[in-house]
């Protein structure tokens, strides 16, 4: 199969070269297709700002541009524009696996030619894209002859808002791998901030501010400096030197998505038309799917990683949850503790062994009885953060891997530093993270990250880099001493950092019991559980419980059933921190599947069917939760029901407090 078939709708092209005299203030403009969104960029006083409007509405004021270095004088104080270039440029590509499978990648570029009237009269170039739902911009630094080598100190970027929008927000530095629980406050209250950042106006307008295509750069966070004036702050190393460079040289997209509604902002594709096409020549091999693990039962204490009375991953325990697998439909079987080096302080040492198996695990055998059955093994590693450690043996481990068999890896990387000295989302992290995708891109492996630096679209150009967790997932509801993640958290993560990427969430909960912690446990209904299969985007979804908690379970049809690969995706209804309601056309087939979720309140809500299609019929299989259903007294109470509907018709969907509903759409023939 070839990748990325590219189905080039119409590109039109257009150049346009200006050189103004040097001493006119100038002022280059750049529209959305559609004429709504446009960009300017000025210079004043040799500094270069830009804005953003929607309409007749101002997003973003004046927002400065520039880099403070550590070998050589700032650049962004005596700039000039010398020339500027626009196009337009309208393609539809396939993503091989998604959330939809053609995407529209159409903008208006416009790259401005920036020098510095004196002293070492260095050159910078600035590009941006200005896309229907939003737009994004990056600097070049060509080669030339006044700079080599960089070292960036600070990117002086700046997002400017016109008054004190509200965002949700988790901080940058203080809580560890992205696993917060969003908070909403006016921008003037945050704290540093990770990236995706959602943003609304006083008039119901939402943007989010992340980056795409992060490459050999620093991961930005953002600071608000005065009352609604944020500005870029990129993850350091251990020096304090942000990001290291040589000329030429690119940064990542500095992406705003504009969108008029939540739903909106959910079903944007710019952050991936802002990464480059797919660079993996063959990849017939990548495929989503849905797996199990020995993982639930360790984070409940059922199971240890290490070896012992209590070990998990023997070859007898991981070949049952393979016969589970074989008989309902998984993919893959995750072992997590089948080789050497958990029995040591495993967050702070370099003692695994990503080769070599614990005696009860026979790797060869439990990989041959997969494939037997049509199942794959999923490696786990966990590398306590010694990046080097696992990087010296990534080629041995993947080849041993795709020798046997093994389709996924699973990496990890729980610890406060990476080699004990770097940050997760530096430089250092987002070099280590490209390099086990590439690796694991050579020995035909899809990857699933957790700990990891955040997505920004690179799965565009690596479809093998499947998923990641970054976000405070289900894990938390079994160990937590905050009791876990509240009933809203699923209802706000699709529009915060689910923008940025799948999401390893991790559902599928049955069992609402927690034997360590009792008043830790999962706050949702099961109905929810279900519906978070949908809501939740991820290529690789885990069905989470033990599968003896499956057993004899109708409502494990819909885990069995449900899609992760889909032809579209439409948000009918939402309220970021109230409810979501997500449509997604399966890619297989005519079939429309809806997840409905909401945070701790009952609610009724309606469902516009408009989606399907207008001359057909469908049967509706309806998981919804029970009469008596409540996510913290009755989580279990769940209901099936069968009915036919069209596209014309409107349905009542009651949810339980932290409830859900899941429904299956089958065209009647
Ligand atoms: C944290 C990961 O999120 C979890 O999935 C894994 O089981 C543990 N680390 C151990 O690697």
């Amino acid at each position: 199969m070839k990748a990325f078939p590219l189905l080039i709708a119409g590109i039109v092209v257009s150049m346009l070269f200006s050189c103004q005299p040097a001493n006119v203030p100038v002022n280059k403009k750049a529209t959305s297709p559609d004429g709504n969104i446009t960009i300017s960029v000025e210079t004043r006083k040799g500094k270069v700002y830009y804005s953003a409007k929607k309409r007749d509405k101002v997003l973003l004021e004046k927002s400065r541009l520039g880099f403070r270095f550590q070998n050589m004088p700032d650049l962004g104080d005596h700039l000039e524009i010398t020339g500027s270039e626009s196009r337009f440029f309208n393609e539809t590509w396939e993503q091989p696996w998604g959330e939809k499978r053609l995407i529209e990648n159409k903008y208006d570029e416009l790259t401005i030619h920036l020098k510095e009237k004196k002293d070492l009269k260095r050159e910078m170039n600035l590009v941006f894209r200005v896309y229907n739902d939003g737009f994004g911009f990056r600097y070049e630094i060509p080669r030339q002859a006044n700079i080599d080598s960089v070292r960036i100190m600070d990117e002086l970027t700046e997002f400017v808002m016109p008054e004190v929008y509200d965002a949700w927000w988790i901080p940058a530095y203080k809580d560890r791998f992205y696993e917060s629980l969003y908070r909403r406050t006016p921008i003037n209250r945050m704290d540093t901030v990770c990236t995706p950042l959602t943003l609304v106006t006083k008039e119901d307008t939402y943007l989010a501010i992340h980056e795409a295509n992060l490459t050999d750069y620093a991961a930005m966070n953002l600071v608000c400096l005065d009352s609604a004036r944020l500005k870029c702050d990129l993850t350091p190393w251990s020096t304090g030197i942000r990001v290291i460079g040589k000329t030429p040289f690119v940064t990542p997209w500095r992406t705003v998505m504009v969108a008029d509604s939540p739903e909106d902002l959910v079903t944007s594709y710019l952050i991936l038309n802002l990464n480059e096409p797919c660079k993996i020549p063959d990849i017939s091999w990548i495929k989503p799917g849905k797996y199990i693990g020995i993982w639930w039962g360790i984070h409940h204490g059922l199971y240890t990683w290490s070896p012992g009375p209590r070990h998990g991953a023997t070859t007898a325990n991981t070949n049952k949850y393979i016969d589970f697998a074989a008989a309902n439909g998984f993919d893959g079987v995750l072992a997590e503790g089948w080789n050497r080096g958990w029995e040591y302080n495993w967050t702070s040492c370099d003692s695994f062994s990503y080769t070599e198996p614990y005696p009860d695990f026979d790797i060869r055998e439990v990989t041959r009885y997969a494939a037997s059955k049509n199942v794959y093994l999923i490696s786990h590693n966990e590398t306590g953060g010694a990046v080097t450690h696992y990087e010296n043996q990534l080629d041995t481990a993947y080849s041993l891997y795709q020798r046997l068999g093994v389709k996924t890896v699973k990496t990890g990387y729980v610890c406060d530093l990476l080699d004990g000295k770097e940050r997760h989302k530096s430089q250092y992290g987002v070099r280590h993270y490209r390099r086990v995708v590439e690796t694991a891109a050579r020995y035909q492996l899809m990857v699933d990250i957790h700990e990891p630096v955040m997505p920004t679209g690179l799965q565009r150009t690596y479809p093998n880099l499947m998923t990641l967790e970054g976000v405070r997932g289900q894990e938390w509801d079994a160990w937590s001493s905050d009791g876990g993640n509240p009933p809203d958290h699923t209802t706000i993560i699709p529009f915060t950092r689910g923008l940025a990427g799948p999401m390893d969430f991790t559902p599928g909960t049955f069992n609402f019991e927690n034997p360590i912690l009792p008043q830790t446990r999962v706050r949702t209904t099961l109905a929810k559980q279900l519906a978070l299969y949908v809501v939740l985007y991820s290529p690789l979804q885990m069905a989470s419980d033990l599968p003896e908690n499956y057993r004899n379970e109708k409502a494990f049809d819909f885990i069995k059933m449900v899609p992760v690969n889909w032809e579209e995706t439409r948000i009918p209804d939402a309220v970021i921190g109230d409810y979501v309601i997500t449509a997604r056309k399966d890619r297989a087939s005519d079939d429309w599947f809806v997840g409905a979720i909401t945070d701790e309140n009952r609610r009724e809500l309606i469902l516009d069917l408009s989606f399907l299609l207008p001359d057909a019929s469908y049967r509706a299989q309806i998981f919804k939760d029970g009469d008596n259903a409540d996510c913290e007294n009755n989580p279990a109470d769940i209901s099936y029901a069968e009915t036919t509907v069209t596209a014309s018709q409107k349905m009542s969907l009651i949810l339980a407090p932290g409830g859900g509903q899941a429904i299956r759409f089958m065209p009647v023939r």
